[in-house]
């Protein structure tokens, strides 16, 4: 299928898409008044990829919070993963968190969400310590992970390099950010 792609803020409407997605990636997440609150949250930024046709195909959350980047939600349709749009969500979150002037990102993630770990290590992201049974249903532990220097001058260069290539990945597909 040829898609027209773009990154957009999420609105009210949008949250009944939202909130399939998180069940199937994240099994409810947040409840549909987490997401209102989100919304109104004056800090918090939450984007999605959505097509033409205003299908989100995922999105992610960031609360800004002095000069921290915290990324607290991330999702991709379980049937668009594994081709780039994951990444574009975690671009479209660093390249808010950069207009914003904050200086660094972090965020938590489990120790076995590899899949997750490996995509923010391409942002430059590393592990810097570890909460232990931070997930309380499964009592897994939580790796936090960190990426510094967002106000440096060249992390506007980097901002751009990965822009590029994820158009690549995605014109390779057929696709096409608009
Ligand atoms: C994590 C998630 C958002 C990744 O989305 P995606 O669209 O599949 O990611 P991308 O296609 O952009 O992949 C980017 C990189 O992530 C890594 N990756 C993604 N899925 C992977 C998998 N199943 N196994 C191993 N690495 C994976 C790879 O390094 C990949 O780069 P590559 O394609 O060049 O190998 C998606 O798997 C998801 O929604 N998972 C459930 C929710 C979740 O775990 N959220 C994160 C909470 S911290």
């Amino acid at each position: 299928m040829q898609l027209q792609i773009k990154l957009v803020e999420i609105t009210i409407a949008d949250l009944p898409q939202i909130q399939v997605i998180d069940q199937a990636c994240l099994g409810g997440f947040w409840s549909l008044e987490g997401y209102l609150q989100e919304i109104e949250r004056p800090n918090s930024y939450l984007i999605s990829v959505m097509s033409r046709e205003k299908v989100i195909l995922g999105f992610g959350c960031l609360w800004a919070i002095l000069e921290e980047a915290h990324i607290t939600m991330l999702a991709v349709r379980p049937e668009y993963q594994r081709q780039g749009l994951g990444k574009y969500v975690v671009w479209g979150l660093l390249e808010k968190a950069w207009s914003q002037g904050l200086e660094w990102a972090t965020l938590e993630v489990r120790a076995s969400n590899l899949a997750a770990i490996a995509l923010y290590e391409k942002f430059g992201f590393t592990v810097i310590g570890k909460r232990p049974k931070y997930y309380e249903i499964t009592q897994e532990d939580a790796l936090v992970m960190w990426r510094k220097g967002l106000h440096y001058p060249e992390f506007k260069d980097s901002l751009q390099a990965w822009h590029q290539e994820i158009r690549e990945v995605i014109t390779l597909r057929g696709w096409e950010i608009v």
